[in-house]
């Protein structure tokens, strides 16, 4: 059987990229393409346990090499209990969130991190996705959004304007760098549109199966 699409969603906090992954699900679904909707960090059970560790408790309560080393098992449990054995039965998984979010939150925002990154990500993970969608949104409406939320899970929440500027260009840089597979897309319309052009690009895209 052929292997699924591997297609990711990513962006800034508050670029509205989760509202935006569950559409496309409910579109592909709707229209008879298995699919399945996970997230990261998390996704399976242990990941999960892994996200409640990272997203909860002091902003300090890990150093940012810890979190990457947190992050990159979160996701190889996630690759093997998911995502993979998906794939592998032919299903399209849709992602909230992968490895572009740890090149850029970990590897540009918390220090010259990346070459880190990127090697425990070829040890440990060695896939990329086949289609990553890269939410863009002017960094103050993110951060409007993201701080209008309220939840347990703060431990990231308020990194400020700047710091949401800063990520806002690495993910951008992040397309340019991986051209192939990253679309970028203008998240400051309404949630019905943008999710049209996502699922005009994900149609165009060879060996999906609808
Ligand atoms: P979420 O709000 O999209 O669920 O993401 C949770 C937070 O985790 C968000 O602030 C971004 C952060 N994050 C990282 O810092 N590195 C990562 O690798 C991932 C997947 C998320």
């Amino acid at each position: 059987m052929a292997s699924g699409l591997f297609i990711t969603f990513e962006g800034i906090d508050g670029s509205g990229k989760s509202t935006q992954a569950r559409l496309l699900h409910e579109r592909l679904s709707g229209a008879g393409t298995p699919a399945v909707l996970t997230r990261e960090p998390g996704g399976s059970p242990g990941a999960e346990e892994i996200r409640a560790l990272l997203l909860e408790g002091a902003p300090d309560r890990w150093s940012p090499h810890t979190e990457i080393l947190l992050f990159t098992a979160a996701r190889r449990d996630h690759m093997e209990k998911t995502i993979e054995p998906a794939l592998n039965a032919g299903k399209t998984v849709i992602c909230d969130r992968f490895a572009d979010s740890t090149r850029v939150y970990q590897g540009v925002t918390r220090g010259d991190l990346r070459p880190s990154v990127d090697q425990l990500h070829s040890l440990m993970i060695g896939r990329e996705p086949d289609l990553t969608f890269i939410i863009d949104i002017d960094p103050a409406i993110g951060l409007r959004r993201a701080r209008a939320r309220k939840g347990s899970e703060e431990r990231f929440e308020d990194f400020g304007e700047d710091m949401q500027r800063r990520m806002r260009a690495g993910f951008l840089a992040l397309a340019s760098e991986f051209p192939d597979r990253c679309r970028v897309i203008d998240g400051d319309r309404a949630p019905g549109a943008i999710a049209d052009d996502i699922l005009a690009v994900t149609r165009a895209q060879p060996g999906l199966d609808t």
